[in-house]
């Protein structure tokens, strides 16, 4: 039997986007700040101090929690939400990459509950901690991939295992997305090249998902077709601020999608080679994709629906057009290009295979695959 419905939730309170809505966080509710940022990049370029003046206009006092790394640690985790202990903000922004805005939305959960200390307590919390009682949560991007800006998920690595651990709920959706394309001018061109290429693997994963459904349908058709169309002229020209927006947009509408229907195996495989081997999950992503779409087209269903895809995008196959589209953007073909130690890799397979299998994004893929198959797949594309 088909399994039922579950209810669709594309954002949360406010999204805006389009160029100059950085504005709107002057209108957004707030007593007390707290700024999450990763890098130096958002203070070198300005966006910080763009913030910044919105809430000194407005009187506003803020704290700054920075140095949020690439993959979010759960004692950085913790060591923000002490920050915000520490500060009592009613309203926390998070500006930068999915790995801030993941940091962020995690140490929401952990300052509104401080019962929480470790990271297996939020994993297994049933039900989810209930958010909102101490602060709201707007998400800024300054990369168009990730979306974790209108997504009910968050991707927090383990200290002792380095291994990342993925957790989903509602209750992160954030409250406030606000998607300027301004702050995604500066993004150097491999950046926009893999988060782009997270964006459509998105946004196909969703299309092909076992709980699709006609709304994420036409999201990530819309998202497919801007992503084929807009990335390659924002990789080869950051400054063109058309493609900036039509990426930016694009790779919200691919996670109002996938978050509510989930992906597949692509994620499952890039989450377990990036726990492993601490690449980038947009330049994963883009490199597997094609394979698994090679190894989907088993499920005639599918097929079907990489044909249409295909077809949108007037190319002959879509496995052929994502692999297209990587060498126009810089991207390996294959793993061994960014895994040289062949031994190790091998050595890993049967372990890495488990827990692909085991990844949260298998169970919504086209086909469960045997960790006999995964485990073969991992040779392909490596
Ligand atoms: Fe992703």
């Amino acid at each position: 039997m088909k399994e039922m419905m579950r209810p669709m939730q594309l954002g949360g309170k406010e999204i805006i986007f389009g160029e100059g809505t950085l504005q709107h966080l002057s209108v957004i509710p707030a007593q007390r700040v707290t700024i999450v940022i990763g890098g130096s990049s958002v203070k070198k370029n300005g966006t910080l101090d763009a913030i910044t003046a919105i809430l000194k206009q407005r009187q506003v006092p803020w704290n700054l929690i920075e140095g949020i790394d690439d993959e979010p640690l759960w004692s950085q985790v913790c060591q923000g939400a002490d920050l915000m202990h520490a500060f009592l903000p009613d309203l926390i922004v998070a500006v930068g990459g999915g790995s801030v805005m993941d940091g962020a939305k995690a140490m929401w959960v952990v300052y509104e509950h401080p019962e929480l200390t470790e990271l297996s307590q939020i994993v297994s919390a049933k039900p989810f901690p209930v958010l909102r009682t101490k602060a709201r949560m707007c998400c800024i991007p300054t990369t168009s991939g990730t979306a974790s800006e209108v997504s009910r998920s968050v991707v927090i690595t383990d200290d002792e295992s380095g291994m990342k651990q993925g957790i989903g709920n509602m209750e992160m959706m954030p409250d406030y997305a606000i998607c300027d394309p301004v702050l995604t001018l500066s993004m150097p061109p491999h950046i926009t090249a893999s988060t782009g290429m997270d964006a459509l693997t998105h946004a196909v994963e969703a299309y092909v998902s076992k709980r699709a459904n006609i709304v994420a349908d036409v999201l990530a058709e819309a998202a497919i077709t801007m992503i084929v169309k807009w990335l390659p002229v924002a990789f080869e020209n950051g400054d063109n601020m058309e493609a900036r927006e039509n990426m930016l947009v694009a790779s919200m509408i691919a996670g109002m999608s996938f978050t509510n229907v989930s992906l597949g195996i692509t994620h499952s495989f890039s989450h377990t080679l990036g726990g492993h081997f601490h690449l980038p999950h947009g330049l994963l992503n883009a490199i597997i994709l094609p394979y698994v779409i090679d190894f989907n087209r088993q499920d005639p269903e599918a097929a079907k629906r990489y044909d249409k895809l295909a077809q949108l995008c007037s190319a002959d196959d879509f496995a052929q057009l994502v692999r297209d589209l990587n060498q126009r953007l810089g991207i390996q073909a294959r793993l061994h290009e960014l895994i040289p130690d062949k031994e190790r890799f091998d050595s890993l397979n049967r372990m890495m295979s488990d827990m692909t299998k085991a990844d949260g994004c298998t169970k919504t893929n086209p086909i469960i695959p045997s960790v006999e198959a995964i485990g073969v797949l991992l040779e392909q594309m490596y």
